[in-house]
């Protein structure tokens, strides 16, 4: 194809496709998952003065092909965006700006850097990881855990802070270990002060569930009654 796109055209384009791709999905990385990571990217950008074009691209494409389902292969999401530019017929420098941030953009365990390279990219995971906290984050971490068959919690098996990317996607332990091991961690990890801000609500609201969680698996019929 030689034609060549407008900006609009090339967002309606990415989003018909998204929306098509990640309509049914069941794990809380459907298109509504999508779109309130775009809507809350282009929030923060206008905020940060960052490139509204580029957020707006990089967060439809940024779950395009999630490692976790895609036996944590952290390639094909990066190869899918670029292939998708491609055939749209996107200038090379988007194209490997899109790229990097969803390179760059994944949560990789406790321990593990990740620093994102352009003020773009760093709205759009700030965007992705606001929306891993709150009522919305308990709602989809359970979703994901039942996807993945696992249980709600086990008290005798302890959160991991993990030291790597590789370790990382081979955890497979109870939901509940994910609010220490990433979700709880997020609200120290927000590029921008507006994200930070907006993270410490969700942050709190999350911190009571899992002290209500806990003291109803904890009941005491002498206290509690
Ligand atoms: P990231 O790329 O940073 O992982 P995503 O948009 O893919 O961000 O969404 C991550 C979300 O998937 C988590 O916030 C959580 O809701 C869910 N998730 C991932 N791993 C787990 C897990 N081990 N247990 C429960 N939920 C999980
Ligand atoms: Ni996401």
């Amino acid at each position: 194809m030689s034609e060549l796109l407008s900006r609009a055209e090339i967002i309606d384009r990415t989003t018909q496709y998204i929306q098509d791709l990640l309509r049914d999905e069941g794990t809380g990385h459907d298109w509504w998952h999508i779109k309130r990571v775009r809507d809350m990217a282009l929030f923060l950008a206008d905020k940060e003065g960052a490139d509204l074009f580029v957020v707006e691209v990089a967060a439809l494409l940024h779950d395009i092909a999630d490692h976790k389902f895609h036996d944590g292969d952290e390639n094909i999401g990066p190869a899918k965006a670029r292939e998708w530019l491609h055939s749209l017929n996107a200038d090379d420098d988007l194209i490997n700006e899109i790229v990097t941030i969803i390179r760059e953009v994944s949560f990789k365990g406790a321990h593990v850097n990740t620093e994102m390279s352009s003020i773009e990219g760093q709205v759009v995971q700030d965007a992705d990881r606001l929306d891993a906290l709150g009522a919305i984050g308990i709602g989809r971490a359970f979703a994901y855990g039942g996807y993945k068959e696992r249980p709600m919690y086990d008290p005798d098996i302890d959160p991991v802070m993990h030291h790597s990317f590789e370790a990382y996607k081979k955890e497979a332990g109870p939901t509940v270990n994910h609010f220490y091991e990433k979700l709880f961690l997020l609200k120290d990890r927000m590029n921008t002060s507006t994200a930070k801000k907006i993270a410490r609500r969700r942050h709190n609201y999350m911190k009571d569930f899992i002290d209500t969680f806990m003291s109803e698996w904890n009941f005491n019929t002498k206290n509690d009654l």
